[in-house]
């Protein structure tokens, strides 16, 4: 139970888990692992790296490079992924179940967001695949976008689910399903009516912000993220169903860091870093809702829950104090434009 210390001005709450995160690779590691072993106890670690994490060696080496940047003395748990290719077989599942650290496996459909040129062209190549995943009790994980060129990238998440969504479930009746950070009402009223193996993760973005924030005054590529914000009646649907306390939706942070170089560009990349201050990112959009009541479930029980793994026994504390997020901070060989740089947080991680 969350416990409120003083009126509603300090919350404790159990220690959460990032249901869904990219941590990058080489030197990026150097800011990506200090923050989220900061706030979080454990994390699903996206496999876009290139090459893409394929495999269980694959996974291993990564895990290796996470841990070496842990800080000492933290007790932090990366929770791996596999990058479903079209030569996943279903020996590549077999032997990530039986290496006995991988979590989940990641389908994208090609094309559909950064570093998914690896993915898949044809969901059916992947059937058993997923057949050896429903067996092994692996999760699977999924970008829910189209690629066709011929719909419209606001689209994209709505067909996904009216195309595959369903015939998957059929198919695979007991394999668990996560579509990931979700943006749209359609995904919200998918995941409420489909069977209790079907979840969603939702972001801080997709809960703070709307499609509107992509324009203020101009083009803001440090909001743009995929699946691409969405009008403000879905952004209210999120809300929603993240403040609603059904188990079924979680937190999945999506952060996703890119330099600064990359994103105000002739091409800018997709992705927003939010681990900086994912919790009170959240919490701000929970205190706006009126529901921080509903914080604690969102963040630290349902989706243990959901992956049928113990819930953390610590505690954190957040405070009521507004503070100012930094305008940039050190990435790689550069600088990154974290979420909400230069804007006022109301809730704060003591
Ligand atoms: C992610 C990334 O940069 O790796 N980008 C994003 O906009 N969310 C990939 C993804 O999760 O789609
Ligand atoms: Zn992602």
């Amino acid at each position: 139970m969350m416990k409120e210390l003083d009126g509603m001005h300090t919350i404790e709450i159990i220690y959460p888990d990032d249901w869904h995160c990219h941590l990058r690779d080489g030197n990026a590691l150097q800011t990506t692992v200090p923050l989220v072993a900061k706030q979080f106890k454990r994390a699903i670690v996206m496999p876009n790296l290139q090459p893409a994490v394929a495999t269980a060696m694959d996974a291993m080496a990564y895990l290796g490079r996470i841990k070496s940047h842990i800080p000492e003395g933290v007790d932090f748990q990366p929770l791996m992924t596999l990058y479903l290719t079209e030569a996943t077989t279903k020996d590549t599942i077999q032997e990530a179940k039986a290496s006995g650290f991988v979590t989940a496996c990641k389908l994208y459909p090609a094309g559909v967001t950064t570093n998914s040129a690896q993915g898949v062209n044809t969901l059916e190549t992947l059937f058993p695949a997923f057949e050896a995943m429903e067996k092994a009790k692996l999760p699977l994980l999924i970008h829910g976008e189209v690629n066709d060129k011929d719909v419209d990238v606001f689209d994209r998440e709505k067909i996904f689910i009216e195309r595959y969504a369903q015939t998957l479930i059929n198919t695979f009746p007991s394999l668990k399903i996560v579509f990931e950070h979700i943006t749209t009402s359609e995904a919200v009223d998918f995941v409420k009516t489909a069977p209790f193996t079907v979840a969603a993760t939702i972001t801080p973005q997709h809960l703070l912000l709307n499609r509107n924030a992509l324009f203020i005054g101009g083009i803001r590529p440090h909001h743009y993220c995929l699946p691409v914000l969405k009008r403000q009646t879905h952004q209210e649907a999120l809300i929603k169903a993240a403040t609603s306390g059904n188990p079924k939706f979680f937190i999945g942070t999506d952060s996703a860091p890119h330099a600064k170089s990359k994103k105000e560009s002739f091409c800018g990349c997709a992705g927003i870093f939010s681990h900086h201050a994912a919790l009170e990112l959240y919490a701000t959009a929970f205190d706006e809702a009126n529901a921080l009541d509903k914080l604690e479930g969102f963040t630290s029980l349902f989706g243990p829950r959901f992956y049928d793994l113990p819930v953390n026994t610590g505690k954190i504390r957040l405070t009521k104090e507004n503070w100012e997020v930094p305008h940039t901070m050190t990435y790689e060989d550069e600088s990154l434009v974290p979420f909400y740089a230069g804007l006022t947080l109301s809730w704060k991680v003591i």
